[in-house]
């Protein structure tokens, strides 16, 4: 990191000052023209015994003669530097050939080799529910985070905690019995499962006697009734084999797909050790977890007939995962209304004596809705996201019908370009905040899209196309001196710390807003340069290099967020 030249010269001026001091008081000048980079001396004033404005030019005297620097100054109580162009090239360059996959890391890695486990619960659907583009964040940034602590050296588990199991499913399974055509299910897959829902609460309205069936039905589930437990299977296969189409067009994988009902037969344990601990009061009849001193509403965890819920489900789910995984970090991520749920279920955990409920994170997001109105499942216009997905590649497709109907693969690259897209633009922004969806935003090739990120990545790959074959050398940093490639320049050694940042607070978007920020920088430099027409080879090779560079960051930073880069398109 080129700062380290600024922080290695200010140790040498100034040695009484303690290396963390150093390197925590160095800043980023806002001004350009002010420096690259500025060190402010008001913490030196007593120790100098002299006031800031005055230190600042002893130093700038000590550095001015450092070649690296191409310019020192002090004004006012700051020293400011500007390094020097072609050093700063040539350090980039050098980190960038001598990584093996540039701005990766080991901070997963232990000492002795092994690799510290991280276990990811995202996507986690609701089985006979609708995938809706609601679902998509929970399924986008968990596999964006789950990218990003790969590539940083963790083992990822990935675990789709599945909703299949409660008294909805013994309502469904009324429903099922009574009016359901298999052949008709059959064909309208997850549809044909909502409408049976729907029919027995209109029905139920009538005939209040089907609740208590329903009731008696999924008692006969959690008593492992064969005939009933079949027809909740067939549910699950249902809602699975409708969700795997979407997650084979969003390229998106599981290791596991252990959801609610899997821990059905592992909740006796836990409840015990909550009694033996003291933790469960009665409350109505029902068994809760008082949170009163935590300024959190009791957590409930068994109803007054004695089944579990939700809450008793994640608790056993954590330990099991804890016992299965021995996992540095669990991470839960689901829209923000779920954010007291998890507090709770976090607490509990701690009560009963577990350290490692520290290491349980979740990780909210806001809402996305439509802009012709607000995503709801009642007022029945629900977006099926598969169907959603489809439109983006089908308006992708036409957009490549007209600008490039010779290209090959044309299918498959809008399939690339139109699902990116829409992964692309969920990603686009601070994951708490609510995104409001909108196909001008989504599919625009010039905004702040994925498709613009994707179509710089094919430019610069056309370019290295057009190049040939070049033989690997190191190229001559003093022709990266102008503007525009050293904007470039800074963002390439901007990466690896872009990555960590990302991966520390679980936010892709600083990966999205980076892969715009290095795909507008290379669009400038490659409107102000020849690249292939350059005056000279070293210049030549030297752009080339550097395009090089902007492709791997490109695909790389794509690929961080769950988004292919086609090579041409
Ligand atoms: N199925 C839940 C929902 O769609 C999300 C589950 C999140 N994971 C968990 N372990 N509770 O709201």
């Amino acid at each position: 990191m080129i700062q380290n030249i600024f922080a290695d010269a200010l140790m040498a001026a100034i040695p009484d000052l303690p290396e963390d001091q150093i390197r925590a008081g160095i800043e980023i000048p806002k001004e350009k023209t002010m420096g690259d980079f500025a060190f402010p001396c008001f913490r030196l004033a007593k120790a100098f015994r002299k006031a800031p404005a005055m230190i600042a030019p002893e130093i700038a005297e000590k550095l001015k003669d450092n070649p690296l620097f191409e310019k020192v100054e002090a004004v006012g109580p700051y020293v400011n530097v500007f390094i020097d162009k072609e050093h700063w090239a040539q350090s980039v360059i050098r980190d960038f050939m001598e990584a093996d996959q540039y701005g990766s890391g080991t901070e997963g890695i232990r000492e002795d080799g092994t690799r510290k486990n991280i276990v990811l619960d995202y996507s986690s659907i609701n089985v006979a529910k609708p995938f809706h583009i609601g679902h998509l964040r929970t399924t986008v940034i968990g596999n964006s985070i789950k990218k990003l602590h790969e590539f940083l050296g963790y083992n990822t588990i990935s675990v789709n905690h599945l909703g299949d199991w409660g008294t909805q499913f013994g309502k469904m399974a009324v429903a099922y019995q009574k009016w359901g055509d298999p052949e008709t299910v059959d064909a309208r897959g997850v549809r044909g499962l909502m409408d049976l829902y729907v029919r027995f609460h209109e029905e139920a309205k009538k005939d209040p006697s089907l609740d208590d069936e329903a009731r008696a039905a999924f008692t006969r589930m959690e008593n492992n009734d064969e005939e009933i437990l079949s027809l909740w299977q067939r549910f699950v296969d249902i809602s699975l084999k409708e969700v795997s189409r979407v997650y084979d067009l969003l390229d998106v994988q599981f290791d596991s797909y252990n959801g609610e009902s899997f821990y059905r037969d592992k909740m006796d344990a836990p409840i015990a050790l909550l009694r033996e601990k003291g933790l469960l009061k009665e409350s109505e009849g029902a068994q809760v977890v008082d949170l009163s001193e935590f300024n959190m509403p009791p957590c409930l965890v068994l109803k007054s007939d004695g089944s579990s819920i939700y809450a008793t489900r994640d608790i056993a789910a954590a330990i099991y995962r804890k016992n299965t995984y021995d996992f540095a970090k669990c991470l839960y991520v689901t829209a923000t209304e779920q954010i007291l749920h998890f507090s709770q279920v976090f607490k509990v955990l701690e009560l009963m004596g577990f350290e490692w409920a520290k290491d349980l994170v979740h990780i909210p997001y806001g809402y996305v809705s439509l802009e012709e109105g607000k995503l709801s499942t009642r007022e029945g216009n629900v977006i099926f996201l598969e169907d959603l997905l489809n439109e983006a590649i089908a308006k992708t497709r036409d957009i490549m019908n007209e600008k490039n109907p010779d290209l090959e693969n044309l299918e498959e690259v809008a399939q690339q370009v139109g699902v990116g897209a829409v992964v692309f633009h969920d990603l686009f922004n601070n994951r708490i905040k609510d995104v409001t969806f909108s196909w001008d935003n989504v599919l625009n090739f010039d905004g702040e899209t994925g498709p613009y990120v994707q179509y710089t990545f094919a430019r610069c790959s056309s370019v290295l196309r057009k190049a040939g074959e070049m033989e690997e050398q190191v190229p001559d940093a003093s022709k990266l001196t102008d503007e525009y490639a050293q904007e470039i320049i800074k963002l390439i050694e901007d990466f690896p710390n872009r990555v960590r940042e990302a991966a520390k607070k679980y936010e892709p978007y600083i990966i999205s807003r980076y892969t715009v920020a290095v795909a507008t920088a290379y669009n400038k430099f490659y409107h102000e340069n020849s690249i292939l027409n350059a005056d000279d080879p070293e210049t030549r090779y030297a752009r080339l290099y550097l395009t090089k560079m902007v492709a791997y960051i490109l695909k790389t930073g794509l690929s961080l967020i769950g988004v292919k880069a086609p090579e041409r398109m």
